[in-house]
């Protein structure tokens, strides 16, 4: 019988993931602190959640520009964007919005893991769903950012028209009238994103990544 072949050091041992059997993981030889060193900083995921149109998409794409422009490695993984690729098989009863914030969480870490500061603007109305994303990263990778911006402004808004359509009966499931969203108790911020200017609730942002040494005074 020939040898079996050495084991290869690069990788584990044989895992199970889900339907997925006999696979390995495998180590990157570029590693998440070799490329925060690199592009001097560290990586994060931003998690902006709040009501169809609490602003979160517009302070995620806000905060984008200032990181951008300051040098930094950032990306906006925006709901109604990823809803027409990665996730259009999916709608909005509350499974496929679990399993949509499930895809995103992971890719979230994919980015994470590849040294970007990524910033998620999901509605993300179940607190279980974000917990669960909170749970697939380390300590302080994860920036709960809720966009506290009432139904009631949110609706007089309605910016994409949707509300009164949900109102109408003519959409199913909508956020805030026929399906719930459950606040975060505990989020690492919350912006009052229904009052404050987009310059204010920017700069609270930028503040709290300075706080926690994803902003620093080199690349600030
Ligand atoms: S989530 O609940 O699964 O996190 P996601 O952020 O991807 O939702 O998509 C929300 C966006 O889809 C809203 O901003 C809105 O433009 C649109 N939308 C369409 N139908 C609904 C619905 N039933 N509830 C909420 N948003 C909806």
């Amino acid at each position: 019988m020939p040898p079996s072949p050495a084991p290869n050091p690069a990788y584990g041992t044989l895992t199970t993931a889900g339907k997925s059997t006999n696979i390995v993981w495998h180590h990157s030889t570029v590693t998440r602190s070799a490329r925060a060193h690199q592009r001097g900083h560290r990586s994060a995921i931003l998690w902006f959640t709040g009501l169809s149109g609490s602003g979160k998409s517009t302070l995620a794409n806000a905060v984008n520009s200032a990181l951008f422009e300051q040098g930094l490695a950032c990306y906006v993984l925006d709901g109604d964007n990823i809803r027409h690729g990665l996730c259009k098989d999916l709608g909005f009863s509350d499974a496929d919005r679990e399993e949509n914030i499930r895809r995103i969480g992971e890719v979230a870490r994919l980015f994470l893991d590849a040294g970007v500061v990524v910033l998620t603007a999901f509605v993300s109305p179940f607190k279980a769903d974000r917990d669960r994303v909170r749970a697939l990263v380390g300590d302080g990778d994860f920036v709960e950012i809720f966009c506290d911006a009432g139904l009631e402004v949110c609706e007089q808004r309605d910016t994409k028209g949707l509300y009164a359509k949900a109102r109408a009966g003519e959409i199913k499931d909508f956020t805030g009238i026929s399906s719930p969203y459950e606040a975060p108790e505990q989020p690492e911020l919350r912006v009052d994103t229904g009052t404050r200017t987009l310059e204010d609730c920017v700069s609270e942002v930028l503040a709290e990544l300075q706080a926690r040494g994803i902003l620093t005074q080199e690349n600030a």
